[in-house]
């Protein structure tokens, strides 16, 4: 062995013992007679110390050699440490070296590794290994590890199997652009990389595994953001003869589980929000939680008084913000500016100051005298001290708007604590949405999501109006997981591609499959799956789900460590059939 212990590992009760610890210098400090180094490994850091006169002279001599970086082993007596450091767990020892051996050298790294790095972002992703030595980064995939095998376990103990599907299939209809791979064997043809392993695992319950699971990697070709990677990871779920209920009961108990597991965090209950609801009261499908502000519709009060921008809209709503009233010129010119920024595109902002005195003053006091605007203050619940926030325009529009302020006054409030939890299911979604640009529906979640029962009958006549069996859940403002119950009837099926303006030659040329084995005896089932990569950043605390992911890629889809994607050369084109000219790097 080329240690006996790890750098995280020793305490008092280890001095007098002799041990080797190998790892790689964090830092060194050389006082002339005294040196100091920091030995580092994936468990802690732990001081060495060499002595003048006391370390013996090549043990010295090649501690004068060590720089950052270089991986050492160190052999020496554990003793007490004078200036003990109650920073880290091993703070309390040293090692009295009496042998070095420097396993291999290390160039000067491009960036500090410690937890406060000098790197910028591109740099570290550049590096990324070197960056993953750092504490902060590592601990993320410690915790990830540690969410994996607890994901495993609970799944497994209630009887749910794993099992691997391919991941070089046919595209998957699930909304995003597929990544394709070319075939050498089959000329012009492609396969797809798998946005998630739908198709498959609802084939596994027509051939009776009843409980599947697999932690599974999906690909997805879309617009980048800090929660969505082009690979990513799910743990993805179905189960056979199962209501809805069922299924959120299950899943609550498997995220409750990992809560309490990990975090220590215990849940509670997870409330039922209808998604027209989720909309009304928050302007959002997946609304945060963590706090109140719940919208608040003004039409009945503020139409029809002669405010033509309040008259000529199809939605006045608005928010209060608890203790606000104090706020300044300046700071409600802030909000207005956040509002009307090109991405949240409002027209303007309409405030309603609730005085600590008990008066009232809005922004459209031409309007709307003293008596009118308590009886806003009273809709929405306000007190004095209090500032209302209002904005009007088309429902789904001013909805959204709404939610953006509503977040952003949630945070200036510091209402949005990391380490609070709020969790829900958001049910009942719209089945079907209407895209303008294609001028036909698509399938909100996916076209094998059942309808609801209830409206099956409006398919064919009112499909807008169809609500869907499907459910997410949603923790902090985050959609940590969406599924729903699947339509296991042929017909029911072969309707739904009609809704979604498929032809019959399109549907079965597509999905024929899964329709074909559909009449070959399909239980009933339902499913979902959760964003593995997005859980783990909840749980640590951050937006990004980057850093928990050991090798990500940037904004842009790249690697920048690997240098991928990249071209390939002319002979491999051609194997692949591929007519592209090749073009060199330069150009
Ligand atoms: P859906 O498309 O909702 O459902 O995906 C499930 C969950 O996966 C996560 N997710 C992502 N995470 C990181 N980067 C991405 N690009 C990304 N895209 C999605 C989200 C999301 O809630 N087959 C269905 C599930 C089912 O019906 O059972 C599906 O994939 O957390």
């Amino acid at each position: 062995m080329l240690r006996t212990h790890t750098c995280g590992e020793l305490r008092s009760e280890h001095i007098g013992q002799e041990v080797t610890l190998s790892g790689w210098v964090q830092k060194v400090r050389d006082k002339g007679g005294m040196i100091w180094i920091d030995i580092r490994d994936r468990y802690g850091i732990t001081q060495l110390i060499f002595e003048e006169g006391v370390t013996s002279k090549e043990a010295i001599e090649t501690a004068r050699e060590v720089g950052r970086e270089f991986v050492i082993s160190a052999t020496g007596q554990v003793v007490e440490r004078v200036a003990k450091n109650d920073k880290i767990p091993t703070g309390d020892i040293e090692i009295k070296v009496g042998e070095l051996k420097i396993f291999n050298k290390s160039k000067t790294p491009p960036f500090i590794i410690d937890n406060d790095t000098d790197g910028g972002e591109d740099l570290r992703a550049k590096y990324r290994y070197l960056d993953l030595r750092r504490e902060v980064v590592r601990k993320n995939l410690v915790m990830r590890h540690e969410l994996l095998q607890k994901t495993r376990a609970y799944l497994s103990n209630n009887l749910f199997m794993e099992v691997e599907t391919p991941y070089l299939i046919k595209s998957t209809p699930e909304g995003a652009r597929d990544f394709v791979v070319p075939s050498r064997m089959n000329p012009n043809q492609f396969y797809a990389l798998p946005q998630s392993p739908q198709t498959f695992k609802q084939l596994l319950m027509v051939s009776g595994f009843d409980r599947y699971f697999q932690i599974v990697k999906c690909f997805r070709d879309e617009d980048l953001r800090a929660d969505r990677q082009p690979e990513f990871t799910q743990i993805d779920c179905e189960m056979s003869f199962v209501t809805r209920e069922d299924i959120l009961n299950t899943f609550e108990g498997l995220i409750k589980y990992l809560f309490k597991e990990v975090k220590g965090v215990e849940l509670g209950e997870l409330p039922h929000i209808p998604y027209s609801e989720a909309m009304s009261k928050y302007g959002s499908d997946k609304p945060d939680l963590r706090f109140g502000m719940e919208f608040v519709e003004l039409n009945d009060l503020a139409q029809g008084k002669g405010f033509v921008v309040f008259d000529s809209v199809e939605l006045v709503v608005g928010i209060n913000a608890e203790g606000c009233a104090d706020y300044t010129r300046k700071q409600i010119d802030e909000l207005t500016e956040f509002v009307k920024k090109p991405q949240i595109g409002a027209k303007g902002l309409v405030y309603v100051k609730y005085n600590e005195d008990g008066t009232l003053k809005s922004s459209v006091d031409k309007f709307y005298d003293e008596a009118a605007l308590k009886t806003w203050a009273e809709k929405f619940g306000a007190k004095p001290g209090d500032l209302m926030l209002i904005l009007a325009g088309d429902t789904n529009k001013v909805r959204k708007q709404l939610n953006e302020l509503r977040l952003e006054m949630g945070t200036r409030l510091g209402l949005r604590d990391k380490n609070t939890f709020a969790a829900a299911w958001v049910v009942d979604f719209p089945l079907l949405e209407w895209d303008e640009e294609t001028e036909r529906f698509h399938a909100m979640h996916h076209p094998f999501t059942s309808p609801n029962p209830e409206d099956l009958d409006k398919l064919a006549t009112d499909p807008g109006e169809v609500r869907a069996n499907a459910y997410d859940m949603v923790v902090n403002g985050v959609e940590l997981g969406g599924g729903s119950i699947r339509i296991h009837d042929r017909d029911i099926q072969s309707s739904m591609f009609d809704a979604l303006g498929f032809t019959k030659e399109e549907a079965q040329e597509q999905f024929g499959f899964l329709m074909n084995a559909f009449e070959y005896g399909a239980p009933p089932h339902g499913g979902i799956a959760f964003g593995f990569d997005r859980l783990c950043a909840l749980f640590g605390g951050q937006d990004s789900i980057r850093d928990f992911i050991a090798f990500p890629k940037n904004t842009s889809g790249r690697d920048v460590m690997i240098d991928s994607p990249s071209l390939i050369d002319g002979a491999q084109l051609e194997e692949l059939h591929l007519k592209l000219t090749p073009v060199s790097k330069s150009e």
